[in-house]
């Protein structure tokens, strides 16, 4: 008997599973789960079976067909850390770090992030709503089908509502799965210079529960989407003390922490993460070998973002051989954002890990897709190419999946399939 099913695609090259148990680690992690010649049956949205092809055209018949030889089939890449809703730009700044000014410089001058919360502030919300929904549709025709966004830009209560307001409407308006993390402590805003303690109480006191009742009347609320709560935690910015603070609060009402931790020194920020089970920690380019052991032995997901360090022009990469050989569930991410990143390509962010992090195209592959959505809490939904899971996936024109991470600056993605429908782009 055959099964009548909405598309099957056939002939694959490759299809590249990234199938669990997730989130992976050592070996599994360098096992991206490859089927020579293979098929995916898709109905109703999700994943109804992925085989070899032979196999797969005997046991259904499908409304659409598509013959993708000589392509591979990967699942869609999760993007699991971005700051993407904010106006302006720093490309006079880039100019001034090239001329030999520092990330860390920029922003205690008051520039840096602050900049960009100058801009965004005056910004409409519908303008933040179209500025998204561009570098969304960007991200969509570079294989992105999850999207994590976080505020602060705001940095006051008014203005990250307005930031987690059009993080709400782009998961209307853009065509990914979208999942909103709270970064009310992403930098001290000029109010309240010499206060930090001051400031912290604010994002405790008032921001956490406008935003858990934000959280409570939204759509991610009704689809079911987890809300997150992150800090950077980092000299010059907000400390151990602080960052506890914030998570703490945090998870009083219910919002898993994230953390920026070790982007440039360390703190302790690895150890509170898995201290505080956080659902990842990010950055970790400076964590000592005693708090990268205690992170790998924990649930909470390693999230590396080589894209900074390649923007920085710095070579002080988190050191992802020795986080994999930890034992650490290492994801990456673009990180993107106007100051530190201004990268929309997974792609290109795989090739970065591959060559200054030595991870191999297969354990960047899957650091991309089911790790990713590991760390947003939606390994079981999102992130490989498994039976029952939502059909998220891309025909990727390249005879095996390790050209992703090879070629620099091309797009690859012939075509994306969203929830079981191909996106037009
Ligand atoms: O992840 N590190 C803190 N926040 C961002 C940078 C944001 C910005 O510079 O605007 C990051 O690198
Ligand atoms: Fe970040």
């Amino acid at each position: 008997m055959t099964e009548i099913v909405d598309l099957l695609l056939v002939n694959a090259a490759q299809v590249v599973t990234c199938a669990g148990p997730g989130p992976k680690r050592g070996a599994a992690l360098a096992d991206a789960g490859v089927i020579e010649r293979g098929a995916v049956a898709v109905d109703d949205g999700r994943i109804a079976a992925v085989g070899p092809t032979a196999e797969l055209q005997s046991r259904f018949r499908s409304r659409v067909h598509m013959d993708v030889a000589g392509k591979i089939i990967c699942p869609g890449f999760v993007d699991c850390h971005t700051h993407l809703v904010f106006a302006g730009d720093r490309v006079d700044e880039f100019e001034r770090k090239l001329a030999g000014a520092s990330y860390q410089e920029l922003l205690a001058a008051g520039g840096g992030i602050l900049s960009t919360m100058r801009a965004t502030r005056a910004a409409s919300l519908d303008e933040l709503v179209a500025l998204g929904r561009r570098r969304l549709y960007a991200m969509a025709r570079l294989g992105t089908t999850t999207v994590e966004i976080k505020s602060g830009y705001g940095l006051d209560t008014a203005g990250e509502l307005k930031i987690l307001a059009a993080i709400e409407q782009l998961a209307v308006a853009a065509p990914q799965d979208i999942v909103p993390t709270f970064l009310g402590a992403h930098a001290l805003p000029p109010e309240f210079i010499g206060d930090p303690d001051g400031y912290i109480a604010l994002v405790c006191e008032e921001m956490l529960p406008a935003v858990a009742a934000w959280r409570n009347a939204s759509l991610f609320n009704a689809l079911g989407v987890p809300v997150f709560n992150d800090v950077f935690c980092e000299q010059g910015v907000f400390d151990l003390a602080q960052s506890r603070r914030v998570l703490e609060a945090g998870l009083k009402i219910g919002l898993r922490p994230k953390i920026h931790a070790d982007e440039f020194v360390s703190l302790g920020g690895a150890r509170l993460a898995a201290e505080l089970d956080a659902i990842s920690a990010d950055h970790l380019d400076a964590t000592p070998p005693e708090e990268m052991a205690a992170l790998a032995a924990s649930q909470t997901i390693a999230v590396l973002l080589p894209g900074v360090n390649f923007h920085l022009g710095s070579h002080h990469f988190a050191q992802a051989r020795r986080w994999v050989e930890a034992g650490a569930a290492v994801a990456l991410a673009t990180d993107f954002n106007p100051g530190s990143a201004p990268i929309l390509s997974l792609p290109l962010v795989m090739a970065i890990a591959c060559r200054y992090q030595r991870l191999t195209p297969a354990e960047a592959l899957n650091a991309v897709t089911l790790n990713a959505a590991h760390a947003l809490g939606l390994g079981d939904r999102l992130g490989s190419l498994e039976v029952g899971k939502q059909a998220d996936l891309l025909v990727v024109d390249a005879p095996d999946y390790r050209h992703l991470a090879y070629w620099l600056g091309d797009n690859l993605v012939a075509a994306v399939i969203k929830a079981g429908k191909p996106l037009e782009m």
